[in-house]
């Protein structure tokens, strides 16, 4: 039993079997803590009628880092994976496709950038929460705001709204994470969500491909407006070394970079791979970015003594103690407990342990990430708020061959967006966080001065 003195497992054990796992979804949902360190501790693989949660953290690390044996089929139908469309890289278990394209995303989204994509987003979220003027509904004018208009000024997905950005990261967010079947939605709300996927994967698709033409043609015709431009940018450069002014700006974009580069045949990447993989660098940033940053925002408004400590790190020029502060509100309240795989042949989980649980081919795994970071093998004291921790334990970006391919960005971009928040004066909620029965938080009203 657990301090809260709630016996989760009886209650479980007891209960009908069609209700069995509805209570394990709502106890993830609403008291997960509590939940699972009853789980790490009397029955760390539950396995229900719906799918098998793993609890521990080296059971969680072993399960990811065996791509073949539990895959991520369920990605499939959600990523555009046909029998003739291979649809997006992150639905690919380790296989050619995924080996190349994650390679070659990785080498486009230079690491070399990441100092100036921070001070981008921070110039970004200032500006947002200067016009803002002192009160600001903060997911929305904000969270969604700063990584849409890196999306298009960094990624280079321009010529477009940034709210048609956040409404086609959203779509496909929500149907890819949050409407598999252990999200236990209505027949109604599964519907009205894959409708609207599809509706936003059309717009998203004629987008993409003018967007191809329209950068296409400017990388062909660059060498012509490269001359004509030629003096204008040898005085610019000359007036920053005479001022001794750094150039901030991130540069080219990574449409442009993708389309610059010239990939021989063998290489198989084409324009249209390069167009997925431009989608889905829009995908990937825009929702993620927002409920980890809202989330840890709130998460220090709500603890006074925490948000004293977190205003003098975010005031410090160094940004290490901040961020190492913002992954630590994140493992309480992570953007979601688990990730999900499944079982592609019949396999025994911690095979010659008390534990061992064979899990049978087909079975949906939820890798409960959320308790294997509140598992003592991985921190001591996991209850304690403690920033100093060891930053390889965390699954902020997932683990294995599918770990974040926007990572390095977002570790610079989520920290700096919350400490922009965290830095304005007498910084407050006045209402509270909204979902709307959703998965994403949709509404939370700040105000500041
Ligand atoms: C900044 C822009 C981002 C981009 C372009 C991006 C893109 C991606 C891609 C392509 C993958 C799949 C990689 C693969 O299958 O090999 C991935 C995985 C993942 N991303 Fe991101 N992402 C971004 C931001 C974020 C943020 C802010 C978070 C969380 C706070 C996040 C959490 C994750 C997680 C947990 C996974 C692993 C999913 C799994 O293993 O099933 N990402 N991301």
């Amino acid at each position: 039993m657990t301090e809260s003195n709630r016996d989760y497992l009886a209650e479980y054990d007891s209960a009908p079997e069609a209700e069995k796992y509805p209570l394990v979804h709502k106890w993830m949902k609403t008291e997960p803590l509590p939940f699972f360190k009853q789980l790490r501790e009397e029955r760390p693989i539950l396995v229900t009628p719906e799918c098998t949660l793993v609890t521990l953290f080296t059971d969680v690390r072993d399960v990811l880092q065996m791509p073949k044996v539990f895959t991520v089929d369920l990605y499939k139908p959600k990523m555009g994976v046909t029998a003739t469309d291979p649809g997006y890289l992150m639905a690919h278990d380790d296989d050619a496709l995924h080996y190349r394209e994650k390679s070659l995303m990785q080498g486009m989204l230079n690491r070399d950038d990441v100092p100036k994509v921070r001070k981008f987003v921070a110039r970004c979220a200032e500006g947002l929460l200067d016009d803002a003027d002192g009160s600001i509904e903060v997911v929305n004018a904000y969270c969604r705001r700063v990584p849409a208009h890196l999306v298009r000024d960094y990624f280079g997905l321009d010529g477009i709204g940034l709210d048609e950005l956040i409404e086609w990261s959203f779509w496909n967010q929500y149907d890819a994470f949050h409407n598999q079947p252990f999200d236990l939605n209505s027949t109604e709300k599964y519907e009205h969500i894959v409708k609207n996927h599809d509706r936003v994967t059309e717009e998203l698709v004629t987008y993409i491909a003018v967007l191809m033409g329209r950068k296409l043609l400017r990388v062909r015709t660059e060498f012509i407006t490269n001359i004509l431009l030629l003096p204008w940018r040898l005085i610019k450069a000359l007036f920053r070394r005479l001022t001794g002014r750094e150039d901030d700006a991130v540069g080219d974009t990574i449409v442009l970079r993708m389309l610059r580069s010239s990939f021989a045949k063998k290489v198989d990447f084409s324009l249209i791979r390069i167009g997925v993989n431009a989608g889905g660098l829009l995908i990937g940033a825009i929702e993620t970015t927002s409920q980890a940053v809202v989330q840890t925002i709130r998460y220090f408004l709500d603890r006074p003594d925490l948000l004293n400590d977190a205003k003098h790190a975010a005031a410090d020029g160094n940004p290490t103690a901040f961020d190492s502060m913002v992954w630590e509100a994140l493992r309480f309240v992570p953007i979601s407990p688990y990730m999900f795989r499944r079982a592609s042949t019949d396999y025994a989980i911690a095979k010659g342990t008390d534990r061992e649980t064979e899990i049978e081919r087909g079975t949906n795994v939820l890798l409960v990430t959320q308790s294997a970071i509140f598992d003592p093998y991985a921190f001591d004291d996991p209850e304690e708020f403690d920033p100093y921790r060891n930053w390889y334990h965390h699954f902020n970006f997932g683990f294995g061959s599918h770990e974040c391919l926007g990572k390095y960005i977002g570790m610079v971009m989520i920290p700096e967006m919350v400490r922009q928040v965290i830095l304005r004066h007498n910084i407050r909620a006045t209402g509270p966080m909204d979902y709307k029965d959703g998965p994403f938080p949709e509404d939370y009203p700040l105000a500041w001065g």
